[in-house]
């Protein structure tokens, strides 16, 4: 597309502009659709004066550091750095059970894990970074700043611990936010014509704490995130081989801290139940059920408990939000 060619070719030069040519630049990446395809971007822009860092809070899904660390090196060329910081964030969430806790503890370790990286990043590179790479989209903007009369005012809070913002003020950088006049639809276009791969770009969103929000309870509990990691492969490998993923907002699978009685070979088992969710929506903010056919749900939860020990029932949401929301917690 011409067009979004020459927009592409816009906001290039006004990164080129912006960022003095000495001027570091420093993004967290996410593993998500915006941030990538803003971190490729302001790259192009200024090569290797961009500093990324992706964090394992080890909270992620299924090998997904592997698979996002290869789409940033091998795909994108992108400098990044990957910080494990898996024991940081677990021992901060141990015991802890209430949804909104849980979000505070992962926003104040990301930042300190973030503000870390730039220390160490000031002491590589000689100064500190004066730019901050965020890959905020319109829809953020309008959200953030309601046009008055809009009776919008409240959704910002609403919405809070969302991606918006975050960081430490006292770190003073410039924002450099390249699709902030973009659409969802928009973005991906644009990351098409910088070569993010298109599998990439029709990822399902995910929620920045990640599985903190889709175990129920302790996220420590034993053996609950590596189960819920193998059941939530499963359950979307199956939706992509039914050809099904596209058509479906997000997917996933929720660790319940429930024991019910079941029975497997000739035993009575007293195991784990996992609940499955598929939505489909236009922006998150409502959303439907998805209608899978019986035999498909039938295959996944029998795939399930043959394969993931520790679990003997599945159980499908059948909730429209509202009145739930699209996550557990
Ligand atoms: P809810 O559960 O509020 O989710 O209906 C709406 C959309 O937002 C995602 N979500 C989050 N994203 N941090 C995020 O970055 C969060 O704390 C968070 N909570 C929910 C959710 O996955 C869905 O796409």
């Amino acid at each position: 597309d011409w067009q979004m060619q020459n927009v592409l070719e816009e906001e290039i030069k006004k990164v080129t502009a912006t960022v003095g040519p000495d001027d570091h630049v420093i993004c967290a990446l996410s593993g998500g659709v915006d941030s990538t395809v803003a971190a490729t971007l302001v790259h192009r822009a200024i090569g290797d004066r961009l500093h990324c860092v992706f964090v394992d809070n080890g909270l992620c899904r299924y090998k997904e550091r592997e698979r996002v660390m290869a789409t940033f090196v091998k795909d994108l060329h992108l400098p990044v750095t990957c910080v494990d910081a898996t024991e940081q964030f677990l021992s901060k969430l141990k015991g802890v059970v209430d949804p909104e806790r849980k979000r505070k503890i992962i926003g104040a370790e990301f930042i300190a894990v973030f503000d870390e990286f730039s220390h160490r990043l000031e002491r590589e590179i000689g100064k500190m970074p004066a730019f901050l790479v965020q890959g905020t989209l319109y829809p953020d903007v309008i959200e953030s700043c309601p046009p008055p009369g809009s009776g919008k005012s409240h959704s910002h809070t609403i919405k809070s611990h969302h991606n918006v913002g975050g960081l430490p003020e006292n770190m003073k950088l410039k924002l450099v936010e390249p699709l902030k006049w973009l659409f969802k639809d928009e973005v991906r276009e644009m990351g098409a014509l910088l070569d993010v791969p298109v599998s990439f770009l029709k990822r399902h969103p995910f929620p920045g704490p990640g599985l903190a929000v889709r175990i129920l309870g302790d996220v420590t509990q034993d053996g609950a995130l590596d189960t819920i990691r193998l059941v939530d492969e499963i359950f979307v490998n199956s939706i992509r081989e039914a050809g099904l993923y596209d058509k479906i907002w997000q997917a996933f699978a929720v660790y319940l801290p429930v024991k019910t009685v079941g029975v497997q070979g000739d035993k009575r088992t007293h195991s784990h139940a996992v609940a499955l969710r598929a939505i489909t929506s236009e922006d998150g903010m409502t959303a439907d059920w998805f209608h899978f056919d019986g035999k498909f749900l039938a295959e996944v939860s029998s795939k399930i408990c043959n394969s993931v020990r520790g679990i003997n029932r599945v159980v499908y949401d059948i909730t429209s939000k509202p009145p739930s929301t699209v996550e557990w917690e």
